[in-house]
């Protein structure tokens, strides 16, 4: 991996960046909004398709529009991280960042793992496919930190990954059907915008109605993360607040739990939501 030479800035001036790419704009980022973040102290861009929380799967052309701003800047890395690849609730195809911008293969850091197709949060195991020097970068620090995930969690992953594949169809399906159901009880409440995502397990409803308004004893709902306070205090349920992602005011709801569980979320959120004035 061969990058041109740029000005060496101490890791201590690096932070990032976060472009908004709310529902105007298809939860997406486009060339136009990528070229004009970019400065010279740009060192990586982080793509995750399809996303958490909205689930936006980007497109092979709209990728590639991003592909070609960042062949103007050949310092850049990219990150793609990929690990909902496989939990699509529409027709909308997934398409891996370099089947989109073969050309940028050299300087993008695949990141997946064995937490969401196979249902294997707890055993910690994610992997990554790049360039050799920053595999063997990556290797160094783990190897110096954490050693490695554990020979059990190792195994697992490997017979998850080479093993049959019917659990990943079966749970896709499985998932598009809590998606629907979900979309379609949050959407019939007063007040909760959102449409049902292309892909991953999150439903992630605008909530811009209540902001401003007044709890039961009184508090105003300032923020989404105050909504979200508001929904696990009288609501019992649990949501991340959009501003926790960088965008509000939304909340975030995962459906990777029992339609019974889903449902009985769904009532007491209309519930809690009718409480406030
Ligand atoms: C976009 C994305 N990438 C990576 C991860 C990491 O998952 P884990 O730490 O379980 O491997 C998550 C988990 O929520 C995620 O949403």
């Amino acid at each position: 991996m061969r990058r041109p030479a740029g000005p060496d800035i101490p890791s201590d001036r690096l932070s990032p960046k976060v472009i908004p790419c709310g529902s105007e704009f298809g939860f997406k980022l486009d060339a136009a909004r990528l070229e004009a973040a970019i400065t010279p102290k740009t060192r990586w861009l982080m793509l995750n398709s399809p996303n958490n929380p909205c689930g936006a799967i980007y497109t092979q052309e709209e990728f590639a529009a991003l592909g070609a701003v960042l062949q103007k800047h050949p310092r850049i890395l990219v990150i793609s991280d990929e690990i909902y690849e496989h939990i699509i609730l529409g027709d909308k195809p997934f398409v891996p960042f370099v089947i989109a911008c073969p050309e940028l293969r050299e300087r993008t850091l695949l990141i997946n793992g064995v937490s969401k197709a196979y249902a294997m949060t707890g055993y910690r195991l994610g992997y990554a496919a790049g360039p050799k020097e920053l595999i063997v970068a990556m290797n160094k620090t783990q190897s110096q930190t954490t050693t490695c995930p554990s020979a059990i969690s190792q195994l697992a992953a490997a017979a998850a990954l080479n093993g049959p594949q019917d659990f990943v169809r079966d749970a896709n399906r499985e998932y598009q059907a809590r998606g629907a159901m979900v979309v379609e009880g949050l959407a019939a409440i007063d007040g909760l915008e959102l449409q049902m995502p292309e892909g991953a397990f999150y439903a992630f409803p605008k909530c811009s109605a209540f902001i401003g308004k007044r709890t039961p004893d009184g508090q105003v709902i300032e923020t989404d993360t105050d909504l979200a306070n508001y929904l696990l205090r009288v609501g019992k349920v649990a949501t991340v607040p959009g501003s926790a992602f960088g965008l509000e005011p939304y909340i975030r709801l995962s459906f990777a739990t029992s339609r019974q569980q889903l449902e009985q979320a769904i009532v007491q959120m209309r519930d809690a939501l009718a409480l406030l004035v």
